[in-house]
């Protein structure tokens, strides 16, 4: 066949179509691909859509709810309307207007919630209102006012055992505390009653002076 013969168009030829042209080079070129490598060229398929998320774990419902409670303080019944998950500080504090327990971490590790209850320190950040049902609660309210303060208290002014005073309720309480249960407590016993309380300002050595000086003052020394 001639060049003359291949440039004419048989008007009996159907026209190859530039997709039927483009089917067959790939083909061809796959089959090239074979030849070179001796591996099969696999055609690229589109990309799997991606897999759906997980959907987020079903929360449960919060708790709306609101539950009376009644609660011993300072020798005096009060009670609160508080949601479940209230906890003690926050009823004695927002509830029942003591302010003296103060919320400072508002999660165990400061003391300056400290309260006696039953006898022994708590922290009220760390119990719900509803656990202290039953319970006797001493706050530091309940232990003197500014006109007749405890001993303990009488002896933080005295010695000048604070400075910003966020910390000393914590403080006085815990050595209630300790004063209740040992009456001539060493120093060092009276530095591990305070082991759980926090004092930013730095004022632990007035502190223990302050507790020294009541316990000897309340033994009539
Ligand atoms: S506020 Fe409760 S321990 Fe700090
Ligand atoms: S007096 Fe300020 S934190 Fe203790």
């Amino acid at each position: 066949m001639s060049m003359d013969d291949r440039d004419q168009h048989d008007p009996n030829e159907p026209d190859v179509s530039r997709r039927q042209f483009l089917r067959g080079l790939s083909g061809s070129l796959a089959a090239s691909a074979v030849l070179a490598t001796g591996v099969e060229a696999v055609p690229l398929s589109p990309p799997s859509p991606p897999e759906p998320l997980e959907p987020p774990l079903a929360v449960g419902p919060r708790i709306k709810g609101q539950v009376k409670v009644r609660l011993n303080v300072n020798g005096q019944v009060k009670t609160a309307t508080v949601e479940p998950r209230t906890t003690l500080l926050n009823t004695l504090r927002d509830d029942l207007g003591l302010t003296g327990a103060k919320r400072i971490c508002d999660r165990g590790s400061c003391g300056g919630c400290t309260v006696i209850a039953d006898g022994e320190t708590i922290y009220s950040c760390m119990m719900l209102a509803v656990d202290a049902q039953g319970k006797k609660i001493t706050t530091v309210e309940g232990l003197g006012t500014p006109e007749a303060m405890s001993p303990l208290q009488a002896a933080f002014v005295d010695h000048d055992a604070l400075m910003c005073g966020f910390c000393t309720p914590g403080f006085v309480m815990s050595c209630t505390s300790l004063l209740k249960h040992n009456p001539d407590p060493t120093e060092t016993e009276v530095k591990e009653a305070c082991a759980g309380n926090i004092c930013r300002c730095g004022t632990y050595p007035r502190i223990f002076e302050a507790v020294l000086a009541a316990a000897k003052r309340m033994r009539g020394e």
